[in-house]
């Protein structure tokens, strides 16, 4: 892939999300920020883009181009998880309110004019949250879909099964009709599931790790993980949390620390029990056409050695 790679992060921050959107503008060699369109999720969305412009200035970065986004799913009504992120959706350290503006317009259409000025297949989606923007921006520009150089998402569940219902992980849940408008779109795939990120646990030892950088940015992943993980623990009785959405950034710059395999990958839309189940062909038994790399394994260690290299620099 050549470098660095112009990606836009769609995202619901989330402290996992912040993690994500870190090691991006970390990586200016790897990654092109072309800009940063938010979403309702974690919590809701005038806390979405608020938190958002807290990490790009914890970061550095008061210039990036934040956006406003769709602050309710396609056609369900929003179900957020201030049980898993707080209230603010950024619990753990005290921050303080972002400066740096919102950027002016709404996300889809910012991704829409991204879209048709870039090269066609030069830009790369990286949705951290539900799927409702990127569901809507191909809704109202189908010209675009085509133009998408690839999605490398984190969302679904499969030998993992569900962290939100038995069935369901929690961006394909919030809006399965837009996950469904995704998966079916045509646009490679990479799908970051649970099956992944609960390998890539924060364990006392990473977290201290993340302290030991003697930075601000180092003292707040370390704050947000010990708040984020206590549901993951409680849940699973795990040693840390999953840092679930770093795992898609992460993946553009180290692809070689993951592997996966191509498969056919549907959203349930209907199901009494399974709405929002992404249903993978694991053992392509289906005869389904494949439309997505479904990432199962990750070299933990390597995982957490890019992170720290990475976010040391900020
Ligand atoms: O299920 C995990 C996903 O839901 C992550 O993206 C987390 O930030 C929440 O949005
Ligand atoms: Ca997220």
């Amino acid at each position: 892939m050549a470098h660095p790679q112009k990606i836009i992060i769609d995202t619901d921050p989330g402290q996992d999300d912040a993690v994500a959107i870190l090691l991006a503008l970390a990586s200016p060699e790897d990654i092109e920020v072309l800009g940063i369109t938010c979403v309702a999720g974690n919590v809701p969305l005038a806390l979405t883009q608020k938190n958002a412009r807290i990490v790009c200035e914890l970061a550095g970065r008061p210039d990036m181009k934040v956006f406003a986004g769709c602050d309710a799913p396609l056609q369900r009504r929003l179900v957020t998880a201030e049980h898993v992120h707080g209230k603010t959706g950024l619990d753990g350290p005290v921050m303080q309110d972002p400066v740096m503006p919102l950027a002016q317009g709404h996300a889809v259409d910012f991704i829409i004019e991204t879209l048709r000025r870039e090269p066609e297949g030069s830009v790369t989606l990286v949705p951290i949250g539900p799927l409702t923007n990127i569901a809507a921006v191909f809704l109202k520009a189908p010209d675009v879909v085509a133009r998408v150089g690839r999605i490398v998402l984190m969302g679904g569940a499969y030998f993992e099964v569900g962290n939100i219902t038995p069935a369901a992980e929690f961006n394909i849940y919030v809006d399965p009709e837009a996950a469904q408008i995704v998966f079916r779109s045509g646009v490679p795939l990479v799908v970051m599931p649970l099956d992944v990120t609960h390998k890539a646990l924060t364990t006392a030892a990473r977290v201290q790790a993340f302290r030991d950088m003697g930075t601000e940015v180092g003292r707040m992943v370390a704050e947000w993980t010990d708040f984020f993980e206590r549901f993951d623990m409680e849940k699973y009785g795990s040693q840390g949390a999953p840092l679930h959405d770093p795992c898609t950034i992460a993946w553009l710059i180290r692809p070689d620390l993951f592997s996966g395999r191509d498969i056919n990958v549907e959203i349930e839309t209907k199901g009494e029990f399974t709405i929002g189940m992404t249903v993978a062909d694991w053992w392509r038994v289906s005869g389904r056409a494949t439309n997505a790399l479904f990432i199962r394994d990750i070299d933990a260690d390597g995982f957490y050695g890019l992170l720290n290299e990475r976010l040391a620099r900020l």
